[in-house]
């Protein structure tokens, strides 16, 4: 059963595929400006705390149960647990839903990389990327169904890649996609970074990044956006770290690996801080003002801020070319991680071949994904689906799974064992501890924080009914489908044990 599953060939294989994942847009468009806000150099301090005593010990989680378990998501909580298994289905409807913006995103990515040959954004970025490319509607009017042909065509062009290195699978498809885009990434991001630090004013840029404001180590809300970017930043908590190690051979250095992945991430993230912050101290040059008021982060730093920056500086035809490709590089290893989730899970419950299962994924994520967002409403759709989607869905579904597997199923010390035993980083009592007590702890402080945001105002001042299914109902609808797939029956030739360790 296992070798019809797939698998990775190697560790290294499987390092290049977690970093691929790991390593997208929350690293480039989203650590920079949170580093910047809370505190700058002095940021570093919780920053790398949460990196130490949050981020890793919980990848170590993640691939305790893929490794141990051999199983997509819902199987591996099925393994572990006959109630548990509703998790394993509501991880997978998140990424469902990820996957459905997330391409979005990716399409844009890659028509800027384009556009930048010739500036196409002209001298309004801002009026071009809201007005003339997405044509974007009034939030009132809700799902449109306007189609934006400009928008469209690439995001059936990214679909139609990723259906392809999908079907391909695990080694060839998802394996092959990252060995040869995680170094093409680097190269292209260095040298971007390294244009970016000669252009005027990048010194500033990093100054401003980088200079301490220590009293911020006493706000609370620092700890927790620390916690919060470390999180999203290396996707953990959730499938994609278990369902990736399900494919890595028995006898594997699990700890090192995830060493290496942790510290691979943060280290692109840095970075991509020193790269963002060297072009906005240009653009704060050159138009005199302070870099405070230039910096931004998401989609306005991307497709606002940096077709602005590209206007102004020297060869920017180029490094629009690098920054863009940049984006869409780092977010495809990242979509197909999360694809992958969706086809596993099915996979491993009906037994279905690795096309079969592509298919029969990846056509319906793909249609709603073309559908809801390739409109005129889609920038909003998205919008608001993501800011939920992470805070009710993968943050609580984090915490979920520690109380039911680490407090209620106990299966802290085993998983301690496992990856002690080929592990050239052994765990014991304190990463138990971390586990069961420090993590939930740092969750639900991110939780409250965000509920308390939520229920003050509208998020970024949409109408509530808006948010009302686009929010709320996606994160709840997550939770009520999850537990209605994990109903459905389990194919015959399925075992629900839990595999003989390795010897
Ligand atoms: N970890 C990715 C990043 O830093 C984002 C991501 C989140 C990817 C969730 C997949 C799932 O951009
Ligand atoms: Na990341």
């Amino acid at each position: 059963a296992e070798k019809r599953r797939g698998g990775f060939s190697s560790r290294k294989i499987f390092v290049f595929a977690a970093i691929g994942s790991a390593v997208g847009l929350g690293n480039i468009w989203r650590f920079p400006y949170v580093a910047y806000e809370n505190g700058g150099g002095s940021f570093m301090i919780p920053y790398l705390t949460a990196l130490l005593v949050a981020g890793i010990p919980f990848l170590f989680f993640d691939y305790a149960i893929g490794h141990i378990t051999r199983g997509s998501s819902p199987l591996a909580m099925r393994r572990l647990g006959k109630r548990n298994e509703f998790i394993g289905w509501w991880h997978v409807i998140i990424c469902f839903v990820i996957a459905v913006y997330y391409a979005a995103i990716l399409a844009w990515a890659a028509q800027f990389t384009i556009f930048s040959f010739t500036k196409k954004w002209g001298d309004d970025p801002e009026a071009f990327m809201f007005g003339e490319f997405l044509k974007t509607a009034d939030a009132n009017a809700g799902v449109t169904f306007e189609f934006v042909p400009a928008v469209l065509i690439p995001m059936v062009l990214v679909w139609l890649a990723v259906i392809v290195v999908m079907t391909l699978g695990v080694q060839k498809g998802i394996g092959a996609t990252a060995v040869i885009f995680i170094p093409l990434l680097v190269v292209a991001f260095v040298w971007l970074v390294i244009q970016s630090l000669f252009l005027p004013g990048a010194v500033d840029g990093i100054n401003a990044l980088f200079t301490p404001e220590w009293s911020k180590l006493a706000d609370p809300t620092v700890w927790t956006a620390a916690v919060g970017q470390i999180f999203f930043s290396l996707s953990v908590g959730f499938a994609i770290m278990i369902t990736y190690a399900s494919y890595v051979k028995r006898k594997t250095d699990m700890t090192g690996s995830g060493l290496v992945v942790g510290f691979a991430n943060s280290g692109f993230e840095l970075l991509a801080g020193i790269g963002v912050f060297a072009a906005l101290g240009f653009l704060a040059t050159a138009q005199n003002v302070a870099v405070g008021d230039v910096a931004t982060s998401g989609l306005v730093l991307a497709f606002v801020a940096f077709p602005t920056i590209l206007n102004e500086a020297p060869m920017g035809e180029l490094l629009g070319v690098l920054f863009f490709g940049s984006l869409f590089i780092a977010g495809v290893t990242s979509l197909i991680s999360i694809v992958e989730v969706v086809i596993s899970a099915f996979r491993d419950k009906f037994e279905l071949g690795r096309v079969q299962a592509t298919l029969l994924v990846t056509i319906p994520i793909a249609l709603v994904s073309i559908i809801l967002l390739s409109t005129t409403s889609g920038l909003n759709v998205l919008d608001i689906a993501d800011r939920f989607i992470n805070q009710y869905g993968i943050v609580l579904a984090a915490v979920v799974s520690i109380i039911a597997l680490g407090w209620f199923g106990r299966k802290l010390p085993m998983f301690a064992k496992h990856l002690s035993q080929y592990g050239s980083f052994k765990l014991g009592r304190v990463w138990v501890a971390i586990v069961a007590f420090v993590l939930p702890i740092a969750l639900i402080a991110l939780l409250l924080q965000s509920f308390l945001i939520e229920i003050s105002a509208p998020y970024a001042g949409y109408p509530q009914w808006l948010i009302n299914i686009f929010g709320w109902g996606v994160a709840a609808g997550a939770i009520v489908l999850g537990f209605l797939l994990s109903l459905m029956p389990w194919n015959k030739a399925v075992s629900l044990e839990l595999p003989e360790p390795a010897h």
